[in-house]
């Protein structure tokens, strides 16, 4: 069942949101060769609780940490350590929500840590493209499939990897609620989007081919080929007039 939000619960998502867009212009800082994942989880707790908001994942299904932190070849779900430090030349997705008021918000992004060969920059740039022209799509009238075809379409035409694995979702009193939010499929298919549905829109794409596994740590996900991936996730409400992304700051505000 879709669960429709309404205006208040909608500006108590959106107040998570902006915590989340400020801890990601945090990020762009705190992601440099010699910091351990374990530090940026400190430092992004911290930052969140100091706002008073609370860690989605930290206790999720025994999740240990508020960040997933996925170097290279992870595509989600790495676990901060003291022992994995960032060198040059590494990419590394970074996962994280918050609750406000009992609702969540939910965003990820992929940075590169000093420089990266041109086609791995495209791989991040072809992948948050790809979740723009999603959002493009988050407006009644159209469906899930919109969504999830402007995902595939695009990071394919490029010669990258749709991971299948893992879906975007419904998002507001739970982290994960319906729709799932497929990385692939057909436009004109699926649920009619409504003003009022929220969305947690997240386009995992690889260097190779989509196949993935889990690690022995029972949570990181890697391409089974070893190419590198990246991860982008926003927070998007649907509106009468379009998308608002809940997790990134509104120009001009
Ligand atoms: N951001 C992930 C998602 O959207 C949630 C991570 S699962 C957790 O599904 F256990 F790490 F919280
Ligand atoms: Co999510």
């Amino acid at each position: 069942m879709i669960v429709l939000k309404s205006a208040r619960e909608l500006a108590h998502m959106r107040a998570g949101g902006q915590i989340l867009a400020a801890v990601r212009e945090r990020l762009r800082v705190l992601v440099r060769p010699g910091v351990t994942t374990k530090e940026i989880d400190v430092d992004v707790e911290a930052f969140i609780v100091a706002r008073g908001a609370k860690s989605a994942f930290k206790g999720y299904r025994g999740y240990p940490a508020t960040v997933c932190t996925s170097i290279n070849q992870e595509v989600v779900h790495g676990i901060p350590s003291e022992k994995r430090r960032l060198a040059e030349g590494d990419i590394i997705g970074l996962d994280l929500g918050c609750i406000v008021e009992g609702y969540y918000a939910d965003c990820a992004v992929t940075l590169a840590v000093g420089a990266v060969p041109p086609r791995v920059q495209e791989l991040l740039d072809v992948t948050r493209e790809s979740l723009d022209k999603a959002i493009v799509q988050c407006r009644p009238g159209n469906r899930l499939g919109d969504i999830s075809h402007a995902v595939q379409s695009h990071c394919e035409s490029h010669g990258f990897g749709v991971v299948r694995a893992f879906v975007g979702h419904g998002i507001g009193r739970q982290l994960h609620e319906d729709p799932q939010v497929p990385n692939f499929g057909e436009p004109g298919r699926g649920p009619g989007l409504k003003a009022g549905m929220v969305l947690a829109i997240e386009p995992m794409v690889t260097m190779g081919s989509w196949e993935v596994r889990i690690l022995e740590d029972r949570w990181t996900a890697v391409t089974e080929d070893g190419s590198l991936a990246a991860h982008f996730e926003d927070t998007i409400a649907i509106t009468e007039n379009g998308p608002e992304i809940l997790t990134r700051v509104e120009p001009g505000a």
